[in-house]
């Protein structure tokens, strides 16, 4: 099978590519038919070989690359290359009827993590300090420290949740923003929703809150819920972002939403130096019209930790129960060492979050690479 794809087996879709092998070539569906051969084998032999492509377990990517409709409108969009994407952008109107909010509420971001950095800079154009809670997603502060703001850590709770009382106490007269990421990021635990509604509404009164609910396409958890009701009722100082990149499959394409008061989203497009580009912008808007996809995104990464899950609890291992598409796992090992002996078994986990240097974040694969990856932890740590 050659790398080409032809302009047939995109139209066809999905199964016609799948009949002639041709989804090994493209990014996002190169784990399919080893997938597969994976479980003919494991049927056949009881034990599953080690693939001979590394399956990433490490940045919570969305391992089926994206929806057979996205894939037709990326091949239709790459003859639209030599366009801005600035002019009949089609996302602001379906995301305004989707999320039932105004236009003037929506900022577009080449991926959410732009928006974070506007966040993160708008944080430090007022001088001052961030609160964040520790460990989370750092984009976000990372770009407010680069710019010269103090970032005040503040550590999870013994539950390892987020810790809003000590949160708001940590807060200082110069503090412009709070960011909160629910799921969060790297334990993929909630903030209970009264808990975070009364948080906004306090602290929101004289300081943003940045809320990043990446994640929250995955939630099934009667304490959480979206904050989006605030921001479509006009609450002030909130900045809400959510991603095509997760559920969506298009984390190459770069496309993120940031949702806000019109004044607040006014202030962020003004200090954007991205643009999405316009293959990625075909693309969601494909795939946020096909449910059938993200739901079958859904049911797998359901599936994919019902494995991991399982396992660990036969042996008794510690672990998050999971929000997301991501595990957090205590493995009573240097995380260092633990990468390193996945990485010889083909399986490349997560980075290092101090402080919890002993715990591995587990994004998940398709559910036979799990299998693969249940079976190598067994072998590895026993
Ligand atoms: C919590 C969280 N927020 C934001 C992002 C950034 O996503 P993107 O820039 O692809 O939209 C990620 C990516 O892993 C994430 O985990």
């Amino acid at each position: 099978m050659t790398g080409k794809v032809s302009r047939r087996q995109l139209l066809l879709g999905g199964s016609a590519l799948f009949a002639t092998g041709a989804l090994q070539s493209i990014p996002g569906g190169g784990g399919f038919l080893p997938g597969l051969e994976l479980i003919r084998s494991a049927h056949a032999q009881d034990v599953i070989p080690k693939p001979d492509y590394i399956i990433r377990m490490s940045s919570n990517e969305n391992p089926w690359g994206p929806s057979r409709v996205a894939l037709r409108a990326i091949y239709n969009a790459i003859d639209e290359a030599n366009l801005y994407s600035f002019y009949g952008n089609p996302l602001p109107a379906l995301i305004s009827r989707q999320q039932d909010i105004g236009v003037d509420h929506i900022s577009l971001g080449a991926g959410s993590a732009e928006l974070l950095k506007v966040g993160g800079l708008l944080a430090g154009m007022r001088g001052g300090s961030i609160v964040i809670p520790h460990p989370t997603f750092e984009d976000l502060p990372a770009y407010a420290e680069a710019n010269g703001t103090e970032v005040i850590r503040v550590p999870v709770d013994g539950d390892m949740k987020t810790d809003l009382e000590a949160m708001a106490s940590a807060i200082r007269a110069d503090t412009r923003l709070v960011y909160l990421c629910n799921p969060n990021n790297p334990i993929p635990n909630v903030i209970e929703k009264n808990a975070l509604r009364d948080f906004i509404l306090e602290i929101a009164r004289d300081r943003m809150i940045f809320l990043d609910e990446a994640y929250h396409e995955f939630v099934d958890n009667p304490d959480y819920s979206t904050m989006m009701g605030l921001v479509r009722n006009g609450q002030r100082n909130l900045i809400i972002t959510r991603t095509a990149s997760k559920i969506h499959g298009l984390a190459g394409l770069r496309v993120g939403f940031a949702f806000s008061h019109p004044e607040l989203a006014r202030e962020i497009t003004n200090r954007q130096t991205g643009l999405q580009n316009i293959i990625g912008v075909r693309a969601a808007e494909a795939s946020y019209q096909d449910e059938e996809h993200a739901n079958f995104v859904l049911r797998t990464a359901r599936e994919s930790l019902d494995i991991v899950e399982n396992y660990l609890d036969s042996t008794g291992i510690n672990y998050i129960k999971s929000n997301a598409n991501f595990s957090f796992i205590e493995t009573g090992h240097p995380i260092g060492e633990v990468q390193a002996r996945f990485l010889a078994e083909n399986i490349q986990v997560g980075r290092p979050f101090p402080p919890f240097t002993d715990w591995m974040r587990l994004s998940m694969a398709k559910p036979d690479e799990m299998r693969y990856f249940a079976q190598t932890y067994r072998k590895l740590f026993g």
